[in-house]
């Protein structure tokens, strides 16, 4: 009989996708060109299954793979994002693959590789793409998927991510928890919605990882004013996150920040972040965000400090040298019992600078959209992201809801909901920011933040000033406020009088 799918690339990701698809009743027939990971999965498939019939088949060639199946072909890659993906896509077109067989890419693919990709394979079979978020534990037990591409593609593969995905629980918004192997979740709302046309799954997923780095820099910039600031332990500070998790900043993210903070090293009996070294890694994803959002001219300053932030902390070697040479401010630092009220500002700071942060996403999201002339639904993207991402939370819904509102909210911070959450809580805002500058702690995700919102509620910003020093020194002219929008004005600058002149 043949198999459902057939699945290259069983990789970490890879494999935990694959028993995912089993435990929901898919057959799949698996390949990767290391054996032993092909090893592993069928390890795996035999500790879960106990004594049931095999679940998983594996085999030795792309060949093999497409023999497994039944036409048209539906072929998985789960293979790291560039170049692996090609030549998975060509050893495919060599073994046979024709032009209905569908081959889904669940990488973390840059956006614009996968819409050369479906031009390129057009007429030898069809790419479809599904950016997959979740880690390992999502791709196992319920990711959030955002597949986009060719539609009828989508019609195949959607009974199947439908079931795999994450689920939501329609009344509460909350994730419905599923944790053990061989467990399905047949009821809730699954997390895998058609984003749209080929590119823009991956662009949304891309964003998402961009309010991913930003969210953990706002996070990791709290826990640095309470360990540096407050001199609270790692223990007290896991403790204050725990609390905070139960309210307005709920988020698997807070969570796992709590359970790290916690934890204690095996080696040295001591609280494990002490042990680790502070030179953040990344793979790509925050900064594409970044670039894109520069050359779309659509701000997103608190994703892009994010990425800075894990910059400047690579720089270890200088940043010792420099913390014996450069001096600090000399303020005291806060008395013990002012530790509550400057915790409760932190808190308040975070809440305010997340909603910032989604704001910047989510405008990124539309800007990209009206360029790509894509038709995204964000109000079902947001609520794909409320279980299975990296990013969920209960915070997720109110964006649902604002999107539900108004389908043309041109920026969160428009919506009433939060542009009352903002007023409510800025306040402490704006105090943490201030106090942690004059203690000198870095805190550039926060305060970018709250200088995004300050330039976003401005009605003249000094750019008419930055409009006259680029007329000054070359002619780039300006427009007036007492004229039609559109009409260019230069002036003579080194003339008597600088006359106005009125540009064609
Ligand atoms: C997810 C994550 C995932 C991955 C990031 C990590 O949504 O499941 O975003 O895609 O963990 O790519 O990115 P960095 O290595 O760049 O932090």
């Amino acid at each position: 009989q043949p198999c459902d799918i057939g699945f290259v690339g069983a990789g970490v990701m890879g494999k935990n996708l694959i028993m995912n698809l089993v435990d929901n009743g898919f057959r799949v027939i698996a390949f990767d060109l290391d054996q032993a990971k092909l090893a592993a999965l069928v390890a795996q498939d035999e500790a879960e299954r106990g004594d049931g019939p095999a679940r998983v088949l594996t085999c030795n060639s792309y060949t093999d793979l497409l023999a497994n199946l039944a036409a048209p072909h539906l072929i998985v890659v789960s293979v790291p994002a560039g170049s692996p993906v090609d030549d998975v896509c060509h050893k495919l077109v060599d073994a046979g693959l024709k032009a209905d067989d569908i081959v889904v890419d669940t990488g973390n693919s840059l956006w614009t590789d996968t819409q050369r990709r479906e031009k390129e394979y057009e007429g030898q079979f069809i790419l479809f793409s599904t950016a997959v978020s979740g880690g390992e534990v999502g791709a196992r037990f319920g990711p959030s998927l955002m597949p986009s591409g060719d539609p009828y593609a989508w019609t195949r593969i959607k009974p199947l991510w439908e079931a795999i995905a994450a689920k939501v629980d329609p009344d509460t918004g909350k994730p419905i928890e599923r944790k053990a192997p061989g467990e399905v979740v047949a009821k809730g709302e699954p997390c895998a919605a058609y984003i749209g046309p080929s590119g823009s799954g991956h662009y949304v997923k891309m964003v998402h990882n961009g309010i991913e780095y930003a969210d953990m820099q706002l996070i990791c910039e709290a826990y640095q004013v309470m360990r540096d600031a407050l001199d609270m332990t790692d223990v007290e500070i896991a403790a204050v996150f725990k609390r905070w998790n139960e309210g307005l900043l709920n988020s698997y993210l807070i969570e796992i920040s709590a359970e790290v903070l916690a934890t204690t090293d095996s080696e040295t009996g001591k609280p494990l972040v002490q042990m680790i070294l502070d030179k953040a890694g990344q793979k790509g994803t925050g900064l594409w965000t970044a670039v894109s959002s520069l050359e779309l001219g659509c701000p997103a300053p608190t994703i892009a400090e994010a990425v800075y932030a894990r910059s400047i902390s690579t720089l270890k070697d200088q940043r010792v040298k420099a913390s014996r040479l450069l001096a600090g401010p000399a303020f005291d630092k806060p008395a013990a019992s002012e530790r509550e009220t400057i915790i409760n500002q932190l808190h308040d700071a975070l809440y305010c600078a997340k909603i910032c942060a989604y704001a910047q996403g989510f405008d990124l999201m539309q800007t990209a959209a009206r360029e790509q002339e894509w038709t995204l639904n964000y109000g079902e993207i947001a609520k794909i992201w409320r279980a299975g991402c990296i990013i969920r939370a209960v915070f997720l819904q109110s964006i649902a809801d604002a999107f539900e509102r108004n389908e043309e909210l041109e920026n969160l911070l428009l919506d009433e909901f939060f542009a009352g959450q903002i007023s409510e809580y800025q306040a402490n805002w704006r105090r943490a920011v201030a106090n942690a500058s004059l203690w000198g702690v870095p805190v550039s995700a926060l305060s970018s933040a709250l200088a995004y919102y300050d330039a976003y509620r401005t009605e003249t910003l000094p750019a008419n000033l930055l409009q006259g020093q680029r007329d000054y020194f070359g002619a780039h002219t300006f427009e007036r406020t007492d004229k039609p929008r559109g009409k260019k004005y230069h002036v003579e600058w080194s003339q008597p009088g600088r006359p106005l002149i009125k540009m064609k």
